[in-house]
């Protein structure tokens, strides 16, 4: 049988999804909103575009939960976006509300789904999602560390002229102005960054890549970054749908790992059909740990506003 995979919210982020996930031939893809009309005209524009594509995946545009029945992945991108000059935790509250809503839903109709959560605040509306579903953690990840790491990834490929498949990077933490790069674990074809560049170009990208959603916004002035945002969570789909065992960096919710407890932050995962199948816990050297540990407790003051 074909796999499923909803996507909630038909705005930018969510008809892009739409988009990699079909081209990509990976599921059916049913594309939900609450506005009437525009899940309905992306998702047939979409359709219209397969046999351009050579690809035969079926996408939906619909208002009815109905339709999202028996979903195997679920990817969750409803909410308002940021306004210059807005942090990602100034969604807070309106988020929280369209979260309690959408999941409630998502869970009478796709009981045995993988929840993949992209609205912001990322890692408290992960958590709001946990709480809600009440599925086990292994079946609800929040997608940030792939996207953050991909803009650092770029920005390193960008100052050493290298192609961007010779470079990996992680970041961790939660997905905002606290993140985490990790600059001992990024490397060129397996060379460290921190052999290749000096310290001050370093400073300048893991700045960069802190200030990244931020520097879209800032072009945007309305909305704020898709392309990256949905291709991020299309690299989870097809991880869990192809059971690749993929190791990624994203929002998992740790029960002691890192020493941190009952909180969503960033780290790597392996995720695979089950969804999340392992947290891989790497060392720290004590400042990273630091690091972590103030991103953490950011995320910890953003889900006591919201009790969940
Ligand atoms: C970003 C927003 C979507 O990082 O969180 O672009």
């Amino acid at each position: 049988m074909r796999k499923k995979v909803t996507i909630v919210g038909s705005g930018n982020v969510g008809a892009t999804a739409a988009h990699w996930i079909a081209s990509k031939e990976l599921a059916d893809v049913v594309l939900i909103d609450i506005v009437e009309g525009v899940p309905q005209g992306k998702g047939l524009d979409l359709l219209e575009a397969m046999p351009i594509e050579k690809r035969d995946s079926a996408i939906l545009g619909t208002n009815d939960y109905a339709d999202t029945a028996n979903s195997d992945i679920v990817v969750i991108t409803a909410g308002i976006p940021r306004k210059p000059g807005m942090s990602r935790d100034d969604l807070l509250n309106t988020n929280h509300k369209i979260m309690n809503d959408v999941v409630g839903k998502i869970v009478h109709h796709s009981p045995n789904s993988i929840l993949i959560i992209v609205s912001n605040p990322l890692d408290a509306m992960a958590q709001a999602a946990y709480k809600i579903s009440g599925f086990p953690r292994e079946r609800v990840i929040g997608m940030a560390g792939i996207l953050d790491s991909a803009r650092f990834r770029t920005f390193i490929a960008l100052e050493l002229k290298v192609s961007v498949e010779n470079v990996t990077a992680f970041v961790l933490g939660g997905h905002g102005d606290t993140m985490v790069p990790l600059p001992r674990y990024s490397t060129v074809a397996g060379i460290p960054i921190t052999e290749l560049m000096d310290k001050a170009t370093l400073d300048r990208i893991v700045q960069r890549t802190r200030d990244g959603g931020a520097e879209i916004v800032k072009h945007l002035k309305t909305g704020s970054a898709y392309y990256a945002p949905s291709a991020a969570a299309t690299e989870m789909v097809e991880a869990i749908l192809k059971d690749k065992k993929k190791i990624l960096p994203c929002a998992a919710y740790l029960n002691g790992e890192y020493g941190i407890h009952g909180l969503f932050v960033g780290v790597p995962v392996k995720l695979g059909a089950k969804g999340i199948e392992q947290i891989i816990e790497i060392k720290l050297t004590p400042e990273e740990k630091t690091a972590l540990d103030k991103s953490a407790a950011a995320v910890k003051e953003l889900i006591a506003v919201i009790n969940v």
